[in-house]
């Protein structure tokens, strides 16, 4: 019989692959979704006549319970969250409560109404912060660097705990910065190829960023959400690192997407060290150690870097000559 998934955050980058890779294998899908007074379904729009959606905030328990109640999952993916982490400082109790509490009261829903549904949690390298080891792995001490790295500190340790006290079949995700065309705008990556892409068709003159000296173990979102999905097929429930295994600076990032537009001196664009754009701590350096997730699920990342900064570059020069 067809498997049944329930995705919480299903507008969100990671939930319309994962949406797409269920599907695939025959799952039913159904989503959570937050009101909003305008049509927020950009990423799940060809999708949606194939999908469940429902209506749930992480804020409110009872539509959690109601959400697990309706779709009866097999596996939970939880993905909502306030995901940005320069919002963290602005509004440092909504995050806590969404990315941190909301995690409880999803786990809660589940405990109640479905124990026996495997859990998978969003938990974030931005837990390991200022890094106290490198590379990271599952056994790196957290130091987190943000309101939203605290937060996923407590959403990581109340899922071990629920798989501790409670028997549930629940695992974390630790994900390295994972991007796709379909990245919110406000993430540097998409800051990024969105605006080379205008700079290349002549729509904006400049680039305005923060650190550039920034380092990120950065993926691709279409490979990790196979390996949430693999932590849950696997016969014990346990936490994986999943990353790439290198790390390149903003400024790479920056200078290879020009690059693939044909535009060498970069700086001519580029304003640096925006006030606006630097955070009050920053995390410097992120690389992942995935051997784990490699050895014991067979999980591998399959898109380079470079490949990685084309498909979104190219992606926005289409989207915008399209506009
Ligand atoms: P995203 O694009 O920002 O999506 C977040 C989703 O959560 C959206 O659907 C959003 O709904 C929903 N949401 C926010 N607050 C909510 C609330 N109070 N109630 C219900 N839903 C709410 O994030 P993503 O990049 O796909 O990431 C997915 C998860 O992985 C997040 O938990 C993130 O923290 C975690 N993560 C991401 C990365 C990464 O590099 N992408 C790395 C590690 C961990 P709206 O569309 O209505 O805002
Ligand atoms: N957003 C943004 N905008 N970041 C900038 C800018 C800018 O103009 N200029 C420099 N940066 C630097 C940030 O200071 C940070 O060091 C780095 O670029 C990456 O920033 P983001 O793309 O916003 O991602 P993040 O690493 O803070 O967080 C993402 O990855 C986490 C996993 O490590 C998010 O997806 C989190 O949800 C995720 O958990």
């Amino acid at each position: 019989m067809a498997k049944t998934a329930l995705i919480t955050g299903i507008t969100g980058q990671d939930a319309s692959y994962l949406a797409e890779f269920l599907l695939n294998k025959g799952y039913k899908v159904f989503g959570t979704t937050r009101r909003s007074s305008t049509v927020n379904n950009e990423r799940i729009k060809h999708i949606e006549d194939k999908i469940e959606i429902l209506s749930a905030d992480l804020l409110d328990s009872s539509s959690l319970v109601a959400a697990v109640r309706e779709s009866q999952p097999d596996e939970v993916y939880n993905l909502a969250a306030q995901s940005f982490v320069k919002t963290s400082w602005d509004q440092p109790v909504l995050t806590g409560e969404f990315t941190g509490i909301g995690v409880t009261r999803m786990l809660e829903a589940v405990r109640t109404v479905k124990p026996d549904a495997k859990f998978y949690q969003a938990s974030s390298s931005e837990m390991f912060g200022k890094v106290v080891e490198v590379p990271q792995t599952e056994t790196t001490r957290f130091y987190p660097r943000s309101p939203y790295g605290v937060a996923k500190v407590y959403g990581h340790y109340i899922t071990l705990n629920y798989r501790e006290s409670f028997n549930m079949f629940a695992c974390s995700g630790i994900l390295f910065n994972h991007e796709s065309p379909r990245r919110g705008l406000e993430f540097v990556t998409r800051k990024i190829s969105n605006a080379v892409a205008k700079i290349s068709l002549g729509k904006q003159d400049k680039l305005e960023l923060g650190n550039l000296d920034a380092k990120r173990d950065w993926g691709f979102a279409g490979d990790y959400v196979e390996a949430m999905w693999m932590m849950l097929q696997h016969d014990t429930p346990d936490d994986y690192v999943v990353a790439t295994g290198e790390t390149h600076s903003v400024q790479e990032f920056v200078e290879l997407s020009f690059k693939t537009v044909g535009i060498e001196d970069w700086q001519k664009y580029v304003v640096s060290n925006h006030p606006k754009h630097l955070r009050p701590a920053e995390v410097d350096h992120l690389i992942g150690d995935y051997s784990k997730a490699k050895s014991v699920l067979g999980w591998e990342p399959k898109t380079s870097f470079p490949q990685l900064v084309e498909m979104m570059v190219k992606a926005d020069v289409e989207l915008e000559k399209s506009r």
